[in-house]
């Protein structure tokens, strides 16, 4: 049996999921590398991941993983392959979503090497009200990559290869004689099982002004297909918004804003630096 080569998905709106996720995936360094987007694709079908070193990424929305990333991800469907699931919250806490990507992961046949948190730019983060701004920087992303070159030295030392092969070469591949999970054994890692519940949701969605021209780019970048153009000017589906605010954060134009009391409340609350966290 053999792993031969490194996978990268991620479910990320506002691309600071994306951001750890390829940093993790540096530190692993191996030039056979796949990246799977999950973030704008709304198939319902299958997707195999197979011989496969997964990092998989998402936001945490109320401290679980977001709901869209979690149908996502669900697509996964694993044969022969070991995940790194990665959550990345808003500088205010993961509660049990590291939890929760694990267990999803495994239920999708992968089996769990090792897990993180770390910490991007609040979604509700806005100027003059920054909320973990510019998060991840240099330092998480340096982080991100030393926990990817650590996880990597974890499962040669689990799967028992004394010579490594080299990580650049064409045809790498990690060899071993038994089933996966029987060679690797996931750690311990934060969170509560069952998992926190969340009331319902009350529906939002960024209010659109004077400056949209239409030019569509929100169109193409919302995760549920909730923006259309009509007359010249988006509009938004408030049913379907899940409130990632990656359309208030990439408008050309600041056309798009999302007011919401929790901008001020975690501005205020959650402005201390917050550091990653790694299970190995
Ligand atoms: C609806 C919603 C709920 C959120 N809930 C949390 C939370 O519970 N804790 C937290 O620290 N950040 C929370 N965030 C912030 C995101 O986790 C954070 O901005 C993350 O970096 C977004 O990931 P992305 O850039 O991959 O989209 C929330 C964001 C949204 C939109
Ligand atoms: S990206 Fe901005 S300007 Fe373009 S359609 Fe959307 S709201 Fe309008
Ligand atoms: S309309 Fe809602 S779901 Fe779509 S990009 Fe904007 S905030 Fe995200």
């Amino acid at each position: 049996m053999k792993l031969d080569q490194l996978c990268v998905a991620y479910y990320s709106p506002t691309h600071t999921s994306r951001a750890v996720a390829r940093a993790v995936g540096d530190g692993f360094g191996i030039a056979r590398r796949t990246e799977i987007d999950l973030t704008t694709d709304r198939s319902d079908t299958p997707l195999a991941v197979k011989d496969s070193i997964c990092i998989v990424a998402a936001p945490v929305y109320g401290g679980l993983i977001a709901p869209v990333a979690a149908r996502r991800i669900a697509r996964l469907r694993a044969e022969n392959s070991v995940a790194v699931p990665v959550v990345v919250y808003g500088n205010r806490d993961y509660e049990d979503a590291l939890v929760q990507l694990r267990d999803l992961l495994h239920g999708q046949g992968f089996t769990v090497l090792c897990g993180a948190a770390f910490v991007g730019e609040h979604s509700y983060s806005r100027p003059g009200m920054p909320i973990a701004e510019g998060r991840p920087d240099a330092q998480d992303l340096r982080e991100a990559e030393a926990f990817g070159r650590q996880a990597f030295a974890s499962l040669l030392r689990q799967l028992n290869i004394a010579e490594t092969p080299d990580p650049a070469a064409r045809d790498f591949a990690l060899a071993y004689d038994a089933p996966l999970e029987h060679l690797v054994a996931t750690p311990p890692m934060k969170g509560n099982v069952p998992y926190k519940t969340l009331g319902p949701a009350t529906p939002q969605a960024p209010v659109v002004g004077d400056l949209c021209y239409g030019c569509g780019e929100c169109v193409d970048l919302c995760p549920t297909g909730a923006i259309s153009l009509h007359d010249g000017r988006s509009t938004t589906d408030v049913a379907l918004c899940t409130k990632c605010c990656a359309c208030v954060k990439f408008c050309p134009v600041g056309a798009r804003t999302f007011d919401t009391p929790y901008t001020a409340m975690l501005h205020e609350r959650c402005s201390a630096r917050r550091e990653p966290e790694t299970f190995l």
